[in-house]
């Protein structure tokens, strides 16, 4: 019994997690990149903008953010990020374009 809710306890803990995880691409993107992205070229959703993006493939974009390029600073000017925020935003933003 004890074992049972344990176990019930322990996927609810993953469930959240993984709920958590999902959602911080966007807020990552909300906090560090919608202020230049909402307006800004490559804007988010905006297919013809990013086509010619795509290419290098999700790692090749994420590591164009992290150095950063043109006028978006490194990481998009937010120093404390993580290589996987930076992932998540750029996954969030990507799942826009479908
Ligand atoms: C100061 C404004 C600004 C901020 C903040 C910003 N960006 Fe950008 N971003 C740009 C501009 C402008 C470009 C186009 C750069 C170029 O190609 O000259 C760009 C390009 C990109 C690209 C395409 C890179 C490539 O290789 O073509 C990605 C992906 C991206 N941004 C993601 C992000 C993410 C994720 C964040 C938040 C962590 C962010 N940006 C924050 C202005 C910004």
């Amino acid at each position: 019994m004890k074992l049972a809710l344990l176990g019930i306890a322990a996927s609810m803990a993953l469930l959240m997690t993984s709920q958590t995880l999902a959602a911080d691409g966007k807020a990552v993107y909300n906090k560090s990149c919608a202020v230049c992205h909402a307006s800004l070229s490559p804007k988010l959703g905006d297919k013809d903008a990013w086509e010619p993006r795509l290419k290098q493939g999700a790692d090749g974009l994420v590591a164009s953010v992290l150095k950063g390029q043109g006028v978006m600073p490194a990481k998009g000017g937010n120093t404390t990020l993580s290589e996987a925020d930076i992932k998540a935003a750029v996954e969030y933003m990507l799942a826009q374009l479908k």
